[in-house]
């Protein structure tokens, strides 16, 4: 089977966890953490990095951080993980959910018209026409590993003239990008969250961080994750237990060694699909971009009049290659409806017969033409408009 995007750890990485299991530093204290911290924040160039047992978690504290009560909104995208939305919901949060662009990302024109038509700023915070509550956020999410236009964002939240907080959900977009520039993804928000999980680009099996310069919401996330604890058997406030453990440190400070091997390998399957699929006016790649702005799931829509997802998906399975549909919009789902929407009428349009393709770094050039040939026979096959 062709897998979608099966983790690969080195050797080396495997000969490394031997001696730490052997140590005994196996629980959330030990030299690695603070190490891999150190290594964080130097790859995203950000003064402060708290690791975390997961990108969840990291979410969590960087709402908790920001929020002063019950009654705030943050404005976030209509289409992730779940684990974005929940961060949000966790504390108490309303999300106003905001359409997507043909790249699935949020869309900066409606992010644009929605700050300048619905909302209102008084006292240097900015409200909801609609609700009259606080919106404190703007959460953005590098979806399926490609970047957006961050200083596009800035700009626009600069002109509200409100203080809005700018965080990132940069769980699936390790060393990416921002669209058009140099910079490394989760570098330039106020908070910018990561994810290590089993399908990452890099992974310690479950892992995550919070990054940011802001000294006040470092202290506190850093506090939070470790349980609000003082001193020993001291504790002075609701904790949590969101700190990563050394053994997963370790696994992860022995796999970044890899990460820009691994980026020009993506580069490299991204640009080999597109070759593919170039003179093929029925399949779109969606989150191609020259630049390497893009690093995790590489999708497609396939253009086409009738809904194709499942088909094409049980066809590829057939051909023993695993491919998998879009996250189903949150405006889509039962528990997320009654929370405002902005101009995401065709959202689900948007999404409609888009798949994500196998995406590993280890993928063979043979492997990709084999995707490649059996979508663009399955679209010569089956679909007639
Ligand atoms: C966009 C996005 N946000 C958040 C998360 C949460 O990360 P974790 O699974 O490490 O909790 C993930 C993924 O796993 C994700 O893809």
């Amino acid at each position: 089977m062709i897998k979608l995007h099966p983790p690969k750890l080195s050797n080396k990485t495997i000969k490394n966890v031997n001696k730490v299991l052997r140590s005994n530093w196996l629980s959330t204290s030990g030299k690695n953490i603070s190490r891999l911290e150190v290594k964080l924040s130097k790859i995203h160039n950000v003064k402060y990095c708290c690791a975390t047992i997961n990108g969840t978690s990291a979410l969590d504290l960087a709402i908790k951080s920001i929020k002063t009560d019950d009654n705030e909104e943050i404005i976030t995208t209509g289409l992730s993980w779940i684990s974005t939305v929940n961060a949000l919901l966790y504390n108490n949060i309303s999300p106003i959910f905001l359409n997507v662009s043909k790249d699935l990302n949020l869309n900066l024109d409606d992010l644009e018209k929605f700050i300048q038509n619905e909302t209102y700023v008084k006292n240097k915070t900015l409200f909801n026409k609609k609700t009259n509550k606080k919106i404190i956020a703007v959460l953005f999410v590098n979806l399926y590993g490609k970047t957006l236009d961050i200083h596009r964002i800035k700009k626009i939240i600069k002109a509200s003239k409100a203080k809005v907080y700018l965080i990132e959900d940069a769980a699936e977009s390790l060393g990416a990008k921002y669209s058009g520039t140099k910079k490394t993804a989760g570098s330039l928000a106020d908070i910018s969250c990561l994810s290590f999980n089993a399908n990452k680009i890099i992974t310690s099996s479950c892992g995550g961080a919070l990054l940011t310069n802001d000294t006040k919401i470092y202290k506190f996330s850093s506090h939070k994750a470790n349980q609000c604890k003082k001193k020993n058997f001291y504790n002075d406030g609701v904790g949590y237990n969101y700190k990563i453990t050394n053994l997963n440190a370790t696994i992860l400070l022995s796999e970044l060694q890899y990460l820009n091997k691994k980026i020009k390998k993506k580069k490299n399957i991204i640009e080999k699909y597109s070759t593919f699929f170039k003179k093929n006016e029925k399949v779109k790649l969606l989150n191609y971009d020259k630049d390497g702005t893009n690093n995790w799931l590489i999708n497609v829509k396939i253009v086409s009049k009738k809904k194709i997802t499942k088909k094409i998906i049980s066809y590829l399975e057939k051909n023993n290659i695993e491919a998998r549909p879009i996250f189903i919009p949150f405006t889509e789902l039962k528990y997320l409806k009654k929370y405002q929407k902005y101009r995401t009428k065709n959202l689900k349009n948007i999404v409609e017969n888009c798949i994500s393709l196998p995406s590993g770094t280890e993928l063979k050039t043979k492997e990709i033409k084999k995707v490649s040939n059996s979508i663009i026979n399955f679209v010569n096959e089956k679909i007639k408009n």
